[in-house]
């Protein structure tokens, strides 16, 4: 997943037609200094397992704390549907999202 116009699209599935002249933004342009509250949350709650898929995961769950400052359990689920990870991460990926919207609340970031 990447962000087309602040838009979570599946990047494995987007045509590089679809992508030209617009704003793309990957996992590395998410902050500066890698101190984004999912980075962060991520990191102190050792989300990955093999880590293929996860800067998708990240930046999938981007867009929904831009839009959603307290998400639900479902709306973590719905919001990160189609995100597959093989090495079952799931649980671990929705407490890093719950713990990185208490992040932001907290500093009124994102
Ligand atoms: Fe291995 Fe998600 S961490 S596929």
């Amino acid at each position: 997943v990447v962000h087309l116009n602040g838009e979570a699209v599946f990047s494995c599935v987007t045509k590089v037609s679809r992508a030209a002249d617009q704003k793309v933004v990957t996992i590395e342009g998410l902050s500066e200094k890698n101190d984004h509250p999912l980075q962060k949350a991520w990191i102190e709650l050792d989300v990955p397992q093999c880590g293929y898929c996860q800067s998708g995961q990240i930046m999938s769950a981007a867009v929904l704390l831009r839009e959603n400052k307290n998400p639900t359990d479902a709306d973590i689920d719905a919001a990160m549907a189609g995100n597959i990870c093989r090495c079952g991460t799931y649980l671990r990926i929705r407490s890093a999202i719950h713990l990185a919207a208490e992040m932001q609340r907290k500093v009124g970031r994102m």
